[in-house]
């Protein structure tokens, strides 16, 4: 046996005891004739000691010992005369009586501790001796349990998990698709799923009633903090449902998890917002409400005063910051630069202080009398002391930008706390989302969520105007998951299709298999998909879902540890017949 107790768990209760451990050497540290060695494995830290009185020799030994050095201990648990109340093992240490070196260690290019001093390209190069770090560790270990949890809630919920495969037929909707040669079939190409929404869909005609995976789902496309090229669904379907089954089946899903994993219990049921709404009240889908700062429309407050930028601007629109009508002219001028970043793109910033005396300064005091201003405040509900930001342009694009300058504010006011979660359901989708650049309607969620049934007559109609059957659910300002109704009736499916600008003989090649089966005796249903890397990261209170995968890629798309992509051989490539129009450096 290598060892018979692990680096965590030794407590002062068993002093006395003799013990054999094995682990990483963290730090040696040497004080006076006694040698110090943090020895750590997945379970925690140990402190080991090793003394001149005791064994010279042995103490020699260990005093040469190297960070991340791979040792075997044998010793007596004794209780620490200082106690570290840092460490769950800090009331013991091992005084050491053998000491077996089981490998040596390069030097580590970082420190292999909570706070690290490597930068994150090191850290990824190195990626197996970060993920020796107790937080990434700690991260990994609540991936574990919420799996586990899901598992166990959509398995007394009567849920099948079952795979689909990962080597895919193309299809053009979505993101881009990462695409792979057959060489069986030279010249055709598999794609990797973006998800596994068809073939979901095919379970529920086969009859599997209710089905989820936890998948693995590929997407060629720019990556965020939120954003990876492959990442894991929570991926769910169920038949004979409507919007609401759907909702409760996974409200109770999440309300599960934080539940047992984060012992959260959310007593309430999570609040509903349309699409609408949250565009008008937060200039986002996605809103985060954990705070308030809602949008208020100054449109017809704002025109009419002879200033050119709010006559012929569609929407004029402000947020009151509590508390903020102190600002200096450098604070107001941080903010105006922020709005102009290319990331949120704006011409610039209008402001008005409330200060607590009554007295109002404003950017727009030219064009708008202290009345005009109060009328303002009073609209957006201005306290003395409050400072309002207002913005103004295109509806939409205005409403965007708005919403990176609240965030920003409740940023910086502390109001976006990461341990308090506040989940919402966003319904009422659009069903297409129009694109000027080609001039033609988009799926907003994808082809096959089925329109709101009141809203069918407008289909050709008023197209844009049509309501989806489809569901978000955001946590803080986080996608976390999505999903709809389908359309089970292949008349309607064609008719989405046309919308779509697709002729009947390419939705035939495209979706031909997926049409034939609705052919065949497709149950009403509908499911959704919650993004489980994302799930994590909120849940462990993180920015970058990068720290809640083992091997995640860089920001190109690049896995820095093992280099890939990379090129193939030419062997391969003709084997594949392939060739390529640039060679590649
Ligand atoms: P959707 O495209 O909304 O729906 O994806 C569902 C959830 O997956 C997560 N997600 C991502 N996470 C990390 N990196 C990415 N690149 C990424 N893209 C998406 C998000 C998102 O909410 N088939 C439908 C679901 C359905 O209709 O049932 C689908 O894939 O958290």
């Amino acid at each position: 046996m290598y060892r018979d107790t692990t680096c965590g768990e030794l407590r002062a209760g068993d002093a006395g005891r003799s013990v054999k451990l094995a682990g990483w050497v963290q730090r040696v540290r040497k004080m006076g004739g006694m040698t110090f060695v943090d020895l750590r494995d997945r379970y925690g830290l140990t402190q080991i000691v090793f003394s001149d009185d005791a064994d010279a020799e042995l103490a020699e030994r260990a005093s040469h010992l190297g960070r991340e050095f791979v040792i075997q201990v044998t010793g007596k648990v004794a209780r620490r005369q200082s106690v570290n109340p840092k460490l769950e093992t800090g009331e013991v240490e091992v005084l050491a009586e053998s000491l077996n070196l089981l490998n040596r260690s390069e030097i580590p290019p970082f420190t292999i501790e909570e706070d690290t001093d490597g930068g994150d390209d090191l850290r990824m190069k190195y990626r197996y001796m970060d993920l020796r770090r107790p937080n990434l560790r700690r991260n990994l270990e609540l991936r574990h349990r919420m799996a586990f949890e899901i598992r166990r809630y959509l398995d007394a919920n009567g849920f099948l998990e079952i795979e689909t495969p990962i080597l895919v037929k193309s299809t053009p909707e979505g993101a881009r698709d990462f695409v792979v040669p057959s060489r069986m079939n030279p010249g055709e190409f598999y794609a990797l799923p973006q998800s596994p929404q068809l073939f979901k869909q095919l379970l529920m005609v086969s009859g599997y009633d209710r089905y989820f995976q936890i998948a693995k789902c590929f997407r060629d496309e720019d990556l965020r903090a939120d954003r990876q090229p492959e990442f894991t669904q929570i991926d769910c379907e169920m038949s004979f449902v409507e919007q609401e089954d759907v909702i409760q089946m996974f409200e109770g899903l999440v309300k599960h998890i934080f539940k047992y994993v984060k012992n959260i219990d959310f007593t309430e049921p999570f609040p509903r917002m349309t699409w609408q709404d949250a565009m008008e009240r937060y200039g986002s889908d996605k809103p985060d409400i954990r705070f308030g700062m809602e949008f208020k429309d100054l449109t017809d407050l704002a025109k009419g005063h002879g200033f050119a930028v709010t006559d012929e601007a569609e929407l004029v629109v402000g947020i009151v910051v509590p508390g903020c009508a102190g600002y200096s002219r450098k604070q107001t001028d941080e903010l105006t630069e922020f709005v102009k970043r290319p990331q949120v793109g704006a011409k610039g910033l209008m402001w008005v202080k409330y200060e607590a005396d009554g007295k109002i300064k404003s950017s727009v005091g030219k064009f708008y009398s202290d009345d005009d201003l109060r009328a303002w405040g009073e609209r957006a509900g201005a306290q003395p002391g409050d400072l309002l930001l207002v913005m103004t342009g295109p509806a939409m694009k205005t409403r965007k930008q708005l919403c990176e300058l609240r965030l920003e504010m409740g940023n910086r006011l502390g109001l976006r706390d990461r341990n308090v979660f506040a989940p919402l359901w966003v319904v009422d989708f659009p069903l297409f989302e129009w694109d000027d650049e080609t001039q033609r309607y988009y799926a907003m969620h994808h082809p096959f969520t089925s329109p709101n049934p009141e809203d069918i007559p407008l289909l050709h109609s008023d197209t844009g105007k049509v309501r989806a059957t489809a569901y978000d659910i955001v946590v803080n300002g986080t996608e976390l998951g999505g999903g709809s109704i389908r359309i089970h009736d292949a008349q309607l499916q064609d008719t989405m299709f046309e919308l779509l600008g697709f002729t009947p003989e390419r939705a035939q090649e495209q979706f031909g298999f997926l049409m034939n089966a609705f052919k065949y005796g497709a149950p009403p249903h509908g499911g959704l998909a919650l993004g489980f890397d994302r799930f994590v990261s909120i849940v462990a209170g993180l920015d970058s879902i990068r720290d809640v995968i083992a091997f995640p890629k860089n920001n190109s798309g690049r896995d820095v540890m093992n280099e890939s992509p990379s090129p193939i051989d030419a062997s391969q490539l003709e084997e594949l017949q392939l060739t390529l129009t640039e060679k590649a450096d």
